[in-house]
């Protein structure tokens, strides 16, 4: 076998990394904050039972769970953390309520020293842990119950009559029960945050969220593995340079262009033709999505409305938001399933019996299950599904919200994805030529993406809270950080060799390198999402590690971007390589991003110590934003356009507008960040930092007239954006209608072209 060595460090990451990961994910399951059989206060109260709790934390899924706020840091960044919220309020609660003894009006008003004495007994009272193992019951002091049924009559305000500031409209919750069961679920994410594990000095969170009140800062584990965190990147990145500077001499020179386009002779067979139908789709979804954004980060200043518009009534902030990430992942994924099904048949060289059927089927499956979760979404938030919500409507689980029906059915349709890709890459796989190891690398990185998907099925309606998280990353992160990243890498490497740019070998051994590297990290590091999520310390460190190895090729990835730009520019004997000019700008850009949204924004919130400050802040958008838009969005829209270009190679491109659409997109991209979301992301790290994760999230702070003037700052970057969107989706359109392609003399410059290529031969 070729790469022998490469193909057996691949195998060993994998087993070793899911070894690791199902191990102590098991172990951390186990030792998760227990939901108690019920809650007593110490003069014999029943305060609620434990499916109180779990009902509450099925309503919080049903109005939209990780939609509306955030718990454990988790979710969105409008409305506050509710974890955060409820444990200060609750410490806030007591202390004044002690105050007047002391002969205060309040705690705030009491000496320092009166203050300190206060607060040493709410800490002690709040961190100790009262779950008692057989009984299963948590007791409670009378003023904790108390602070409940306080805190319960604020919530159902809140949720009942709605709060502008937070985008929360009124009557997003209005049943009084459902409020009381909900504000019970918050409570028990605050007595996890804040009670010490068994036998530990720390909270089940890792003393996640910040909070003087009692007691919750970083922990000695947060710290230290920071510290080696760091380390280790550096090591990392020193023994890639080491590895690339001992592999230069023997470099093998890459091939000269081909003078005539390979792709030129092709005929597009017809299920090939079929998928253009896919990128209108993709087209019109994402500008869709697009608009749903400017709409979701308008209401963090408007609150329930847009420029005055009424809009929260038929559109809350939560439905914005839902369908804005959820639209993200279906077009992205359509224009990647359709590129797979673009290259198969050309790979494979025939056109197997019915394929062309099997994409239309495929596509009304897709198209169905789009609009019939969205809608889904849009009723089940709204409380319009009654019991069926889990099924049809929204999760309440950020990335994968929507209802379990449509995530069956999608999971079925990236099934029979992978059978049509699986009949029309059979014949060459059956050749096993020198393409093999390259397809072998292909298939299986097609296979990871239903597979990882499949994770997100191993929870269900009343599943625990750290299973949920568990599982849902194996979703997010596994596919972002572990398979997409090999998806990308092969199929770049792939188009190049199909393009005669690059060998099959060096590009087989090349793709084989890096998916080792990023693996190892990669899997792993799935714990990085997991530190504060009611995990033990193992997940803490073991994620530190891991995911920073992650940064390691990000670091390095100006290589491969140069290589690339390198290969479609140095060649003035091809003059047909200008066609693909603005493809492999999308590549380059997709590198770029790499580097930048994933790389360096994703280490800024990566160490321990730095997400336990900033988990939940605006830092976390600057991420999100630069590395799924930045990586994936970009590798949809550059494979999107390889295709349409293969489809009709020789016919040339009007390129104003696409270049305009491409520059747009990533200074926008770049504005967007730049202006607005990672100066209002520092500032609110500052204040966590200083104050704690609440006031961060707070609207007090949220709403000074320098934030205000932040959050506007996001309109001149989005506009940008926004046209960028605009004169893409036109050009696509008209790759359909023909105002694309050079009318005129366009005849006289394939001529031309032909001319110079016959001339070259
Ligand atoms: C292209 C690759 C990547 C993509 C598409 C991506 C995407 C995302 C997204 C969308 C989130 C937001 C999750 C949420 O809303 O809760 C996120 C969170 C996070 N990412 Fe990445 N990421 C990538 C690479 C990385 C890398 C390389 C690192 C660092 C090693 C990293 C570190 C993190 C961390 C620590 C969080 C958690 C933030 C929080 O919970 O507040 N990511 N990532
Ligand atoms: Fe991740």
């Amino acid at each position: 076998m070729q790469f022998k060595k490469l193909w057996i460090a691949l195998g060993f990451v994998l087993v070793a990394s899911f070894v690791v990961l199902g191990g102590v994910g098991y172990k951390a399951i186990k030792s998760a904050p227990p939901i108690p059989s019920q809650v007593v206060t110490t003069d014999g109260r029943v305060l609620f039972t434990g499916s109180y709790i779990q009902d509450g934390q099925n309503v919080w899924q049903s109005i939209g769970g990780q939609e509306i706020g955030t718990i454990w840091g988790h979710g969105s960044y409008v409305a506050p953390d509710w974890t955060a919220d409820y444990l200060h309020r609750e410490a806030m609660f007591i202390l004044d309520g002690s105050a007047p003894q002391l002969g205060a009006a309040g705690y705030e008003a009491l000496p320092a020293e009166q203050k300190a004495a206060l607060q040493a007994r709410l800490q002690t009272s709040m961190r100790r842990n009262t779950y008692n193992t057989e009984t299963g019951t948590i007791t409670v002091t009378p003023e904790r119950a108390a602070a409940y049924d306080k805190l319960a009559a604020y919530y159902g305000d809140v949720f009942g009559n709605g709060r502008v500031q937070y985008a929360i409209p009124q009557g997003a919750l209005v049943d009084v029960a459902k409020q009381k069961q909900m504000a019970a679920f918050f409570w028990w994410t605050a007595w996890a945050a804040s009670t010490d594990r068994p036998g530990q000095n720390y909270s089940y969170t890792q003393n996640w969220p910040h909070e003087e009140l009692i007691g919750n800062r970083p922990t000695s584990a947060t710290m230290v593995w920071s510290i080696i965190s760091f380390v280790l990147l550096l090591g990392g990145v020193g023994a890639l340079v080491w590895y690339f500077g001992s592999k230069k001499e023997s470099e093998e020179h890459e091939p000269a262009a081909p003078h005539r386009d390979p792709l030129l002779g092709l005929r597009a067979t017809p299920s090939q033709r079929a998928t253009v139908k896919y990128f209108v789709v993709v087209g019109i979804l994402w500008v869709l999505q697009v608009g749903l954004g400017a709409i979701t980060a308008h209401y963090g200043v408007e609150g329930t409305s847009f420029f005055g518009i009424p809009l929260a009534k038929v559109l809350p902030y939560t439905i914005s938001r839902t369908w804005h990430l959820q639209i993200a992942i279906f077009w992205i994924a359509t224009s990647w399933l359709a590129t797979g099904l673009f290259i198969a048949p050309a790979v494979g060289g025939s056109e197997p019996k019915g394929q062309r059927l099997g994409v239309n089927i495929l596509f009304v499956a897709l198209v169905a299950v789009v609009f019939g979760s969205l809608a889904g979404e849009w009723l089940g938030i709204q409380q319009k599904l009654g019991n069926l919500w889990f099924w049809f409507g929204a999760q309440g689980y950020e990335y994968v919200d929507l209802g379990r029906v449509w995530q069956i059915l999608l999971f079925g349709g990236l099934v029979f994805w992978l059978w049509l890709m699986y009949r029309a890459l059979k014949p060459a796989l059956a050749k096993r030529d020198e393409n093999y190891p390259l397809l072998m690398l292909f298939l299986v990185s097609s296979i990871a993406i239903p597979t990882f998907y499949a994770a997100g099925l191993m929870y269900g309606q009343r599943s625990h809270l750290v299973t949920a998280e568990y599982w849902r990353w194996w979703v997010v992160h596994l596919w972002v950080e572990g398979f997409f990243e090999v998806f990308a890498t092969v199929v770049i490497a792939f188009l190049f060799t199909r393009l005669q740019l690059l060998r099959v070998k060096s590009a087989t051994r090349a793709v084989l390198f890096s998916t080792v590297i990023f693996l190892s990290g990669g899997i792993i590091g799935t714990f990085h999402h997991l530190y504060f999520a009611g995990m033990p310390t193992s997940v803490l460190a073991l994620g530190a590690v891991f995911s920073a190895l992650e940064v390691v090729p990000l670091v390095l990835i100006g290589f491969e971007a140069w290589e690339n730009l390198r290969l479609t520019r140095s060649n003035t004997n091809s003059p047909w390589l200008g066609m693909y000019k603005w493809p492999v700008y999308f590549f380059v850009a997709v590198a770029f991003w790499n580097f930048v949204g994933a790389g360096l924004f994703g280490f800024m919130i990566n160490p321990p110590v730095a997400l336990y400050y900033l988990q939940g802040l605006n830092t976390t958008p600057v991420h999100g934003h630069t590395a799924l838009f930045g990586v994936y969005g970009m590798l949809g829209l550059g494979l999107m356009l390889f295709c349409l270009r293969a489809l009709k190679p020789g016919m040339p491109w009007k390129e104003k507008p696409l270049a305009i659409a491409f520059w747009c997109i990533n200074i926008g991209l770049l504005a967007m960040v730049l202006l607005s979301v990672l100066p209002v992301g520092l500032i609110q790290a500052w204040a966590s930092v200083e104050n704690g994760t609440w006031y961060a999230r707070s609207a007090e702070f949220l709403n000074t007239p320098l934030m205000t003037t932040l959050k506007w700052m996001r309109i001149p970057g989005d506009t940008i954006f926004a046209v960028g969107a605009l004169f893409l989706g036109w050009f696509i359109l008209g790759l359909l209608t023909g105002h694309s392609y050079e009318t005129g003399d366009v005849k006289a410059k394939v001529r031309l072209m032909d001319a110079q290529e016959v001339a070259g031969d």
